[in-house]
């Protein structure tokens, strides 16, 4: 799809179509090109859980203040940022390693360097899970736009009951779920809400 329809089109959608489902396979494909979202040194600190079963679906609506949508949509992600997808468990080190010829300095000098600035508090390492995990996000909702899959964001969570019921890590964080399936079109889709332009948000310096 041409992106600038892309990006119009993408609405977040309340009703989903029950009857229709999505399969392993289309899943897999939107996910596949969502990873495209650009990460800090290519860290890629997310992973997303999959809510599928019935169970765990109502187990997940229960902590999303009933949002029927999660009940009507054939899978629900919860996107999950690591606040700690720096260290050195983590592969793409591995990867950068073979991709600058084996020279270690310059693998080290990163390693240095994402530890400084992402992992020296609290709070730099939730922003690092969530504005990485964010991007993985808007990704997700544009790569199933592609497919000609609809999609809902959600935070209205209840963030600590998610990362309970679902078996996350203590250095996990829930950024949100989102919500996939077909619109349900016998219901009618509220207008899409004005943004503000470049007037109202730019401030130049
Ligand atoms: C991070 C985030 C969290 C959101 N949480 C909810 C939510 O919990 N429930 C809901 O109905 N909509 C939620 N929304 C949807 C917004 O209300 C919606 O994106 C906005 O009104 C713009 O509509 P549009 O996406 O159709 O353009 C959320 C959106 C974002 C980006």
């Amino acid at each position: 799809m041409e992106t600038r329809k892309l990006f119009s089109e993408r609405r977040s959608v309340n009703n989903f179509d029950k009857s229709k489902s999505l399969s392993q396979e289309q899943v897999k494909e939107i996910v596949d090109l969502a990873v495209m979202a650009p990460s800090a040194f290519n860290l890629q600190p997310w992973r997303l859980v999959m809510v599928q079963s019935d169970e765990n679906k109502t187990k997940l609506y229960e902590l999303a203040n009933n949002q029927e949508k999660i009940l009507q949509a054939p899978v629900t992600f919860i996107v999950v940022g690591n606040k700690e997808g720096y260290n050195n468990e983590n592969p793409v080190w591995e990867e950068m390693l073979q991709s600058v010829g084996g020279r270690e300095e310059i693998v080290e000098g990163a390693k240095q360097a994402a530890q400084f600035l992402y992992g020296t508090s609290e709070e730099r390492k939730l922003k690092f899970a969530e504005s990485n995990a964010g991007l993985l996000a808007m990704s997700l909702m544009i790569a199933a736009k592609e497919y000609g899959v609809d999609s809902h964001p959600m935070s209205g969570l209840d963030f600590d009951g998610v990362h309970k019921a679902f078996g996350l890590k203590d250095s996990e964080e829930v950024v949100m779920a989102i919500a996939l399936g077909y619109a349900d079109d016998s219901q009618k889709l509220y207008p899409r809400r004005p943004r503000r332009s470049f007037d109202d948000i730019v401030t130049v310096f």
